[in-house]
């Protein structure tokens, strides 16, 4: 079975042609971080401006790397939740267009399964297989931050165990970056600068870290961050790259112990020795090196995705949306587009008592 899947829910507009088995035929992701970069964030209006602008050569460009047109395609499938939702829309409004006017089934994916699944994509025959069922895996991306029990690829098989109560991981990398003046998307540019960096001078301790269960809170590092500035400056003078190096390898490592140390510690209680990280922030460095020393000392197996496969893309999309087309699953072209995820959750934001 071969599917087009199409994502437009934040700030990548991709397209991507996937088989049910999850090899990726092409990933096609047209990024917009310099048209938001001079903001510091995602502008929702430009964003759905810049989907609208290259979504057609987005979706041409997947079908003639993968080798194939829309006539040898066995279904669509388009983000349709959660994310900005003029952004979603674009999307949406393409993937039914084209299913239309093909007569092909339209599967809606919700975004967060993508993450969840992305882990099956093999790029090529080589790559490994994804794991086995059920797996705990902790998606952290730049709006969402969950651990999750998985069990099979549809959304009645997956329960969070626990999620964020304010920021998102990747937020918080963001907030922090935009604090240093290190510029939009902060993530890569922090674990760039933190590779040289030195952890043990400056110790930021995250609200929910001592704590039993799997909740986490990230506004608050952000404010220790701003008040370590406040405090001794921002980096400047002879030893200015290196007091920021530090900086950003402080804040690293609070972030990415706090999340790995919950998910080992989720799949413990749950009995599940697989664990799977998904989202941009599963792209760190050293959260991959982290996950994969825990889950060593633990006798667990960790399935860390590429790179490709954790930042947003439409590979991702296209397999979920397989899988729910290999379910004779179908949606009409009355689909509409969400900013709420479809997965069931637990966690309140904003609740108190950290
Ligand atoms: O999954 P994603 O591409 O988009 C969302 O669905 O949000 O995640 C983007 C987020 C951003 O906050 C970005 O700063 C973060 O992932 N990110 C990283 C890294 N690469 C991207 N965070 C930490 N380390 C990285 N290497
Ligand atoms: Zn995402």
């Amino acid at each position: 079975m071969l599917v087009l899947g199409v994502e437009s829910s934040c700030d990548e507009t991709a397209a991507a042609v996937v088989d049910e088995t999850g090899f990726v035929h092409s990933d096609v992701v047209e990024s917009q971080v310099k048209l938001h970069a001079q903001y510091g964030g995602v502008v929702p209006e430009l964003a759905s401006r810049d989907h609208l602008r290259n979504v057609a050569f987005v979706v041409r460009e997947a079908l003639r790397r993968g080798n194939t047109t829309l006539e040898k395609l066995d279904a669509i499938a388009v983000t349709n939740r959660p994310g900005l939702v003029g952004a979603l829309l674009v999307g949406v409004q393409v993937a039914k267009g084209l299913a239309w006017a093909q007569d092909l089934p339209l599967v809606g994916v919700d975004h967060l399964m993508g993450h969840l699944l992305a882990v099956f994509l093999r790029r090529k025959e080589t790559d490994p297989d994804g794991p086995a069922y059920p797996f705990v895996c902790l998606l952290a991306s730049g709006g969402h931050t969950a651990i999750y029990r998985v069990n099979g690829p549809s959304p009645e098989a997956i329960t969070e165990l626990g999620a964020t109560r304010d920021d998102a991981a990747g937020e918080a990398f963001d907030k922090v970056a935009k604090l240093l003046g290190l510029g939009y998307p902060g993530g890569p540019v922090i674990d760039k600068l933190a590779a040289s960096g030195d952890s043990s001078g400056i110790k930021f301790t995250l609200p929910m870290a001592g704590r039993a269960g799997f909740e986490f809170s990230f506004s608050g590092i952000k404010t220790q961050v701003a008040n370590h500035v406040a405090k001794y400056g921002k980096p400047s003078g002879p030893n200015a790259e290196k007091a920021l190096a530090d900086l950003c390898a402080s804040f690293q490592e609070a972030a990415t112990r706090v999340l790995s140390e919950k998910l080992v510690a989720a799949a413990e209680s749950e009995g599940v020795t697989r664990i799977v990280i998904g989202g941009g922030v599963a792209a760190n460095r050293e959260l991959r090196e982290r996950v994969t020393r825990l889950a060593a000392a633990r006798g667990m197996t960790a399935h860390l995705p590429p790179l490709a496969s954790c930042t947003d893309n439409a590979a991702m999309i296209a397999y979920v949306g397989a899988q729910r087309a290999v379910r004779g699953e179908r949606d009409g072209l009355d689909l509409v587009a969400t900013s709420a995820t479809v997965l069931a959750r637990r966690t309140r934001k904003g609740r108190g008592d950290r």
